[in-house]
Formats: structure tokens, sequence, C-alpha cells
């Protein structure tokens, strides 16, 4: 079954509780936690803090996006604070086998994660470790850019990959995610949806979050 990923760093981080309910009751499968470092990315966003609170909130999947430099040195902190996944760039990851074999090694899922400009390919040595592909579709940084069309190729490839390979990973597509892309991205072959503004930036929050549940569905009933 596909799964809906809400991002909080589109949420009100005031009401973290009943934000996180609010697509909890919409049918949200995982959190999804934006880490920033204002050097992989230029933003700065929360930390090992935030995503113990975000624990504290939910007895849902904590699903932690890393986009920061020299990732290895804060994997047990993210840990510790409730990460059930753990997902660091290519880009980032000088050892990247290293690295996802310790996050495998703290008992979470492991995950990579691939710039726009970054090629399926630049992966392929580390397909079989891996237990989540994740394919930006804006450069990260920021919530609310524009999706990024041939995002939908790169899921194309990642899916002819993993068949080749007999690999079982998933893929998650992240960035401009909204009721007119979740369909294209589902139809490439995307497991996992992040959503961020187009959830927690809606009048209706749990609307928004139960139409994009009801589109990765449908195909699926
Ligand atoms: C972007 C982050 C995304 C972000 C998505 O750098 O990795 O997870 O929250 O936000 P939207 O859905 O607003 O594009
Ligand atoms: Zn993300």
């Amino acid at each position: 079954m596909p799964i809906l990923a809400p991002s909080i760093l589109a949420a009100d981080l005031s009401n973290l509780q009943q934000q996180i309910r609010l697509v909890e009751i919409a049918g949200a499968d995982w959190i999804h936690c934006d880490i920033m470092d204002g050097h992989f990315v230029p933003n700065i966003s929360f930390g090992p803090i935030v995503v113990k609170a975000v624990r504290k909130c939910t007895n849902l999947p904590v699903d932690v996006h890393l986009m920061i430099e020299e990732p290895d040195r804060y994997l047990e902190n993210f840990v510790k604070a409730g990460a059930d996944s753990l997902t660091v760039h290519q880009e980032a990851s000088i050892h990247l086998n290293r690295t996802i074999t310790r996050i495998k090694e703290l008992g979470i899922k492991a995950g990579v994660a691939i710039n726009p400009s970054t090629p399926v390919d630049s992966l392929k040595e580390i397909l079989e470790f891996v237990d989540l592909v994740l394919i930006m579709s804006v450069n990260p940084g920021f919530g609310g850019q524009k999706f990024i069309q041939n995002s939908l190729r790169k899921v194309k490839e990642a899916v002819e990959l993993r068949k080749k390979l007999n690999a079982s990973f998933l893929i998650e597509m992240d960035g401009g995610i909204d009721n007119m892309t979740t369909k294209p991205a589902l139809d490439a072959g995307c497991d996992v949806f992040v959503a961020g503004s187009s959830i927690f930036r809606a009048d209706n929050i749990s609307a928004a979050a139960a139409e994009l549940k009801n589109i990765i569905n449908r195909q699926h009933k």
C-alpha cells in the first residue's frame, strides 16, 4: 500500500500535537521530519529535540530526512530521539555504505536521498542495502516549491533498477507533492508521498491530507 507522509516543516510548530492529530485522523501513515543545517541546504529547521517531541505526539513511524553535512555525527542522536527511519543524502555522504550500515546497526530503516541534479545511477552500488530511496522533486531546503517534472523519470529509473537488482526498497518522492502531482508520481511507481505545504498550509488540514490519501489509495482498492 502506498504511504502518505506529511512533512511537519510546513506545520504550525506551536501546536504540534494538534497538527499531527489532524493528519492522523485523515489517514497519514508516517510523519516526515526535515532536518536542515544551513550548510548542506541554505535553510535551518530543527533537530533531535523536535523529533523527540514528534515521537511523543504519535505512534506513527517517524521518518527523518537529514539534509545535513556529515550525517554520521548525528545518527545516534536521531535514533535516540525516536526516529524509525533515517535518510541521508548521497551528496553529503562520503562513505555512504558505512553510513547506511551504521543506521541499520542502530536498528532502524535506512534511506538514501538524491537532489534533482543527481542521477539515480549514482545509487547503483548502495541500492541493495537500503530500505528507502528518496527522490527529491524540488531542490531541498524549503517547502512550497514547484514540482520538478523530470523527477518522474527518475522514479521510473529507480523502479527499473529495483527490478533488475531484485531489491526491495521503497521509492519516496519529496517536494511539491499536491493534488496535481500525486497521481503522476503514483503512476511513475512511487511508494511514499511526502507532502508539506499542500497539507499543512491548507485551510482544512485533515481534508487536504484525506484528499491525497484518497488519490494514492484509489488504484489499490
Ligand atoms: C524540502 C523538504 C520537504 C518539504 C516538502 O527540502 O525535504 O520534505 O517539507 O515541502 P512541500 O511539500 O511544501 O514541497
Ligand atoms: Zn523531506
